[in-house]
């Protein structure tokens, strides 16, 4: 654990109690300068944190922290977890590891470069959101994997409806939203072995907005959170809740059984859509109809040389008017 988590720590355990400089870092084993440079961070971050001269600091309401004390007490499955601060991108840390008999974990408060879909970069500002990645080993075909980022939606939406009662609704093919704010966005990544058509590792990678985030501009268009108010909920919790949800339904998800929840959940369905292949910002017009039963979008095309016709796609990316 960082110096700035342990710090966050130990003032959350004691609430509105001012702990010295000296006290905690005697506490911590590090200088009283480590403690102020931690203090002074966390404040920055937005942590309400004081201090008083003879005091020392103290910490007003509780933080929430991703800690991963907190979210193992939280899990039912068996994973192995690893916790951080501040990563890249919790993707690139997934890939580095090696799944042996249970899936790994890599879960961050915040990434300095994190990728969203299509060459993207995803916004991940500390302390409001949540960055997990999944390595999993699995035991099915390439054909499978765009089905595991529909179940990972399915996933999220479950847990986020079971911490916050919250019902998210899936954008295809893998975008939460609540209203007309996208709250998640999921991107997978596989590493592929040629000679066997096998995946040798898939990397799940999720970020969830929780909070109201410091976003730049062109993202706050666009960015909600689960819930406006922060800490109304614990992030360690939802973060633990997402991987049971999701490693429980990749242990059936070929059954292709949670296709029917996730159309239930898809809201473009009847609705006229856009649809964008890669580098294209004008995009085209059509109809979503349906979800086939690989996961490929129906679509009837209202304009361009396919007008009228019906067709299936499965790359790309879809937007839709909000009313
Ligand atoms: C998208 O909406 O385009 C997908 C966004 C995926 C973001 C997550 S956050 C955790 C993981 N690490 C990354 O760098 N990206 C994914």
């Amino acid at each position: 654990m960082s110096t700035k988590s342990q710090l966050l720590t130990l003032l959350n355990e004691n609430i509105g109690k001012y702990i010295s400089g000296q006290k905690a870092a005697d506490m911590l084993n590090i200088s009283r300068a480590a403690v102020n440079k931690a203090a002074t961070t966390l404040r920055k971050e937005g942590y309400p944190i004081y201090s008083r001269t003879g005091l020392g600091y103290s910490l007003r309401e509780k933080a929430d922290l991703l800690s991963e004390a907190a979210i193992s007490s939280a899990l039912s499955v068996p994973c192995s977890l690893h916790v951080y601060d501040s990563v890249k991108s919790t993707n690139d840390v997934a890939k580095e590891l090696t799944p042996d008999s249970v899936p790994e974990v890599v879960i961050a408060d915040t990434q300095t470069c994190g990728r969203g879909r299509l060459g993207r970069s995803f916004s991940s500002p500390s302390g409001s959101g949540i960055y997990m990645s999944f390595c999993i080993k699995p035991d099915f075909e390439l054909d499978k994997s765009l089905f595991v980022t529909m179940a990972a939606a399915v996933a999220v939406s479950r847990a986020i409806e079971k911490v916050t009662g919250k019902k998210p609704r899936i954008k295809w093919v893998n975008d939460l939203f609540l209203g007309s704010r996208k709250i998640c966005g999921i991107l997978t990544e596989a590493q592929t072995s040629l000679e066997s058509g096998q995946i040798d590792r898939l990397i799940i990678g999720i970020g969830i907005n929780c909070f109201p985030g410091n976003f730049p501009d062109d993202v706050a268009e666009i960015a909600g959170a689960v819930s406006d108010e922060p800490l109304s909920f614990s992030r360690s919790v939802l973060a633990a809740e997402v991987i049971n949800e999701l490693l429980t339904l990749l242990q059936t998800f070929t059954d292709r059984k949670f296709m029917t929840e996730y159309r239930r959940r898809c809201f473009i369905l009847g609705k006229e859509i856009r649809i964008y292949s890669f580098g294209d910002k004008k995009g085209i017009r059509a109809r979503a109809i349906d979800i086939d039963r690989d996961g490929g979008l129906v679509v009837e095309y209202m304009e361009g040389p396919s007008m009228r016709e019906i067709k299936t796609i499965t790359t790309g990316e879809v937007s839709v008017r909000f009313e």
